[in-house]
């Protein structure tokens, strides 16, 4: 099966994008299903970076097909100064290179207002958004009054929609959230117009081009957003984002069936990061999360936020296994880890007295499980040379077999470094291989 779905296995922030990068070598189409610019994949080619939130990251390869589905909710500024940066960069960027989805739902000034409101009037109980609307956006689109980019093809209609949506986000901003904030109908309007203008080209009824792409066994890699436990069902609610990061969300973010797809690669750091509130058992509150911040950058790409960070969750992961049918798993910036004395994994929780393997659903048992570990010794700078599995320092290749016999899934890929040479496959990783170059 030539398709290949690529999903974050924790909290986000996996290194999916360097991921999705070097496996779409010999890709025809990369696909994005979901999120929007919540999300920040920074790649690094030949030490130079690009940091992207909506284009899909296979841009960087000049054979592919970027196609942003009909999940995906585009903040059309961001998207025109993406694209218009990509050219400065040299990168052809066209509408035979870049499709957006027709109903892919624009976020427009009166999200970002209500999702800033709504976090303000939280208080101390804020989730801790990325302030880019993503969340009223996706409830528009529940609601039924989002706004779908093949509406940019009937403006007049549009008009009167824009009205009255602005009209009700206005007095739910004075009156639910005592907000000062009030939305302009010329500056939205502006707006609508200008993205009409610059990104129709670019608009297209995706869900057919990728089942065709499908159906002529084209090389398709869905390149997912976020992680499995920011999954607004399955994540650790309300701590989540508002879409479905997991492989389910293929389907219904592209339109497209099963049998369109193929096998899911998870994508996982080797120690877990969390941007934030929510529950995060493993979290290290000491010295070596400190330590792993600092030497992993653990610091957001859309709002620069510090990162919490902490020990490998194996209970967690076994749930992403689960949640998303993940084949295989690939492992990224074991690097970060080199020169620490001992590095763990939880391998499972303690809750009220008694032995759990399964993820809870409640946060007030997340909040409570005491984790178990399994503890290694470290590894030094010397995992920054290796190429290839037998060259990965040995309490490395122990840290992985383990790993992959707790959570009952193979490690494909092991990463020790932001380049694209820094990725080294194991013997498991024979499906995924031909996605390289
Ligand atoms: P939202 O997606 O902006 O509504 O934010 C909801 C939660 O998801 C917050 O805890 C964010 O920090 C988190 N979040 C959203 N996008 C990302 C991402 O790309 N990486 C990591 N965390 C994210």
């Amino acid at each position: 099966m030539p398709a290949l779905i690529i999903v974050g296995a924790q909290w986000g922030d996996e290194g999916k994008g360097k991921l999705v990068d070097y496996l779409t070598a010999n890709a025809d189409y990369v696909v994005r299903f979901q999120g929007g610019s919540n999300a920040g994949h920074t790649l690094v080619v030949d030490g130079k970076k690009t940091k992207l939130s909506l284009v899909p990251s296979g841009i960087l390869r000049p054979q592919t097909t970027c196609i942003v589905a009909a999940g995906v909710v585009v903040d059309p500024q961001t998207l025109m100064d993406e694209i218009e940066s990509l050219k400065k960069a040299g990168i052809k960027v066209s509408s035979d290179r870049l499709k957006i989805d027709e109903r892919a739902e624009l976020v427009l000034e009166y999200h970002r207002a209500l999702d800033r409101a709504r976090e303000q009037s939280r208080g101390e109980a804020k989730i801790g958004t990325t302030g880019r609307g993503i969340g009223p956006a996706y409830e528009d689109r529940a609601g039924r009054v989002g706004v779908r980019f093949g509406e940019l093809r009937q403006l007049e209609i549009l008009k009167t929609k824009i009205k009255s949506n602005i009209e009700v986000k206005n007095k739910m901003l004075a009156n639910v959230y005592s907000s000062d904030e009030e939305v302009k109908f010329e500056d939205v309007w502006s707006m609508i117009e200008k993205t009409a203008s610059n990104l129709l080209a670019y608009v297209d009824d995706t869900s057919l081009v990728v089942h065709e792409a499908a159906q002529k066994h084209k090389k398709i890699v869905f390149e997912g957003a976020q992680g499995t436990l920011l999954d607004t069902t399955f994540g650790t609610t309300p701590f989540v984002t508002s879409s479905s990061t997991i492989a389910g969300g293929v389907l219904t973010g592209c339109g497209i069936g099963a049998k369109d797809t193929g096998p899911v690669l998870g994508v996982a750091k080797a120690y877990a990061t969390r941007v934030g509130a929510g529950p995060f058992p493993t979290e290290l509150h000491d010295a070596t999360g400190d330590k792993i911040r600092e030497q992993g950058a653990e610091f957001g790409t859309v709002t620069g936020r510090p990162r919490r960070c902490g020990w490998f969750d194996a209970v967690a992961m076994k749930y992403a296994v689960r949640l998303s049918g993940i084949d295989s798993l690939a492992v990224t910036k074991l690097d970060v880890l080199a020169g620490l004395p001992e590095v763990k994994i939880c391998y499972r929780y303690k809750l009220n007295g008694k032995e759990i393997s399964n993820f809870p659903s409640l946060n007030a048992d997340l909040e409570k499980v005491e984790p178990e570990y399994v503890t290694f010794e470290g590894w030094d700078n010397s995992i920054l040379q290796a190429k290839k599995w037998y060259q990965l320092p040995t309490s490395a290749r122990l840290f992985l077999d383990t790993l992959g016999e707790i959570i009952g899934c193979p490690i494909s890929i092991a990463s020790v470094g932001a380049d694209r040479e820094s990725t080294i496959f194991s013997s498991n990783a024979a499906t995924i291989r031909s996605f390289a170059a």
